[in-house]
């Protein structure tokens, strides 16, 4: 498992987003499929896109009792991705259980991370919707220890978490990291971010890029900005 880009295709339908990947000539971008995309056209974008070769992260952020996150899993586990995800809260039995599904008769399974705190979630805004007054880095540091303790392979969780969870939860444990943006870029409405580079030195696994890379004016040279300043 090397260090990657994901690029977030964020996009409302199969059109933009074949647009937006057919730019790409000669590169095959790991593809992250979210809810919008997801619901908007179902399982066969899945299989389109895996069929021009690029790798997939699912980010459908499953949560809710285990039962059914192991029924979804499940189905899941027949789409040819290589990466798809829970949200921690759903808590310990949850995890254990989408693991049960995700995996296939033969063993295997796409790599398992949960979701921690989202990076657009900041101290206040948990203390005050969520009701949990604990830090915030020690509520994402509980919810890793449980994934990792459920057998996930990693959490989704702001670079500026990155080392710390490497820390309590061992290297090999997978850090993806959303919430990036350049030096001089916008952060919209993301509250806890961090540069390709600065996520780069503090040991993030995958970066997961949105709108800088989608709204660029281009969107290779962005993409290729990142994979310089993240991979190198
Ligand atoms: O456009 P932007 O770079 O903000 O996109 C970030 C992507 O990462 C979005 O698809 C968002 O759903 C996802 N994400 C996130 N924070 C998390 C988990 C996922 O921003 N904690």
């Amino acid at each position: 498992m090397g260090k990657d880009v994901i690029i977030a295709c964020d996009f409302p339908g199969k059109s933009e987003t074949l647009a937006f990947l057919d730019k790409f000539t000669g590169r095959k971008p790991f593809v992250k499929i979210g809810m919008e995309l997801f619901y908007a056209e179902g399982p066969d974008i899945v299989r389109e896109i895996r069929s021009r070769g690029h790798k997939i992260f699912l980010d459908l952020k499953l949560h809710d009792i285990p039962n059914t996150v192991k029924s979804a899993m499940k189905v899941l586990s027949r789409l040819d991705v290589d990466m798809c995800n829970v949200h921690a809260a759903g808590t310990s039995p949850m995890m254990r259980a989408a693991i049960e599904g995700l995996t296939r008769d033969d063993g295997t399974r796409p790599l398992l991370i949960a979701v921690t705190q989202l990076t657009s979630t900041d101290q206040k805004t948990m203390e005050r919707e969520i009701l949990i007054e604990r830090p915030i880095d020690e509520v994402v540091m509980s919810y890793a220890l449980n994934a990792k303790n459920s057998g996930l392979d990693g959490v989704v969780c702001s670079p500026l978490e990155a080392e710390e969870v490497h820390t309590a939860c061992g290297w090999d444990f997978l850090t993806v990291t959303p919430g990036v943006r350049f030096a001089d870029g916008d952060t919209g409405d993301q509250k806890r971010v961090m540069t390709p580079l600065e996520a780069n030195r503090i040991g993030s696994d995958y970066i997961v890029v949105g709108r800088p890379v989608t709204k660029a004016e281009d969107p290779v040279a962005a993409y290729e900005r990142c994979v310089r300043e993240f991979c190198d």
